[in-house]
């Protein structure tokens, strides 16, 4: 059985993988391809909906039917409680300033908002979410969802991870998701406990790839 890894982030798809492929997740032979690994760029869709179940979705379907492969897609982000739950859907493109710009310039302006936000303000608790969606053409096999709980630090910290990480403080471990390993992140966040709940799932998916 042939999975698709469907996401254009490398940051993202390394930690799917790194947590993949450390378990057999049907319990039999995956191969895990990531997008990269296709002959053809496929164009980018549009994750313009309200929620992280339907932007997984709308992803997970579009790669399935784009590639006839088993699509696995995740959608995420940082829930702020003293800004209402935002950036939420729009975390990856919070400083619209910045929307042009390459993906780590974006971090850092991302960020820069965020710290900016959050000046002199007491709360400080915020959530990452992320939700995964398994796809095979427009039939959604599985879904899952994981959450990693934090406070939001006035200075960055770490050079780990990507995203909101340097700002994002794990109280119990006093070190933010940036100063973490790869292993350490993916054991304790949300992409991590979404990966292990659907891995739970795949177990009972016979394949058909
Ligand atoms: P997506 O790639 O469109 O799903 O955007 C998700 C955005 O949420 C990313 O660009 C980051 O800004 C943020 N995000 C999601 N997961 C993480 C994480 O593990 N660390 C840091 N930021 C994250």
């Amino acid at each position: 059985m042939t999975i698709l890894i469907a996401t254009n982030n490398p940051a993202k798809a390394r930690e799917i993988a790194a947590v993949l492929s450390a378990n057999d997740a049907a319990g039999e032979s995956v191969t895990w391809k990531s997008l990269s690994d296709l002959g053809e760029a496929i164009p980018e869709p549009v994750e313009d909906r309200d929620s992280f179940l339907e932007n997984a979705t709308l992803k997970a379907t579009y790669y399935s039917k784009a590639t006839g492969l088993w699509a696995l897609a995740d959608d995420s982000g940082l829930e702020v409680d003293a800004l209402g739950g935002e950036p939420g859907v729009h975390s990856a493109y919070f400083d619209r300033n910045s929307a042009h710009l390459p993906r780590a310039q974006r971090d850092g302006a991302n960020n820069a908002k965020l710290a900016a936000m959050l000046l002199g303000r007491e709360t400080r608790s915020a959530r990452y979410r992320c939700v995964l969606v398994l796809a095979a053409g427009d039939c959604v096999l599985a879904m899952s969802e994981g959450i990693f709980e934090g406070v939001i630090v006035d200075e960055p910290r770490g050079r780990g991870g990507f995203g909101y990480d340097p700002y994002f403080l794990v109280p119990a471990l006093g070190k933010t998701v940036a100063e973490l390993s790869p292993e350490e992140k993916n054991r304790i966040s949300h992409r991590g406990k979404a990966l292990a709940a659907l891995r739970e799932q795949l177990r009972t998916l016979s394949p058909r790839a």
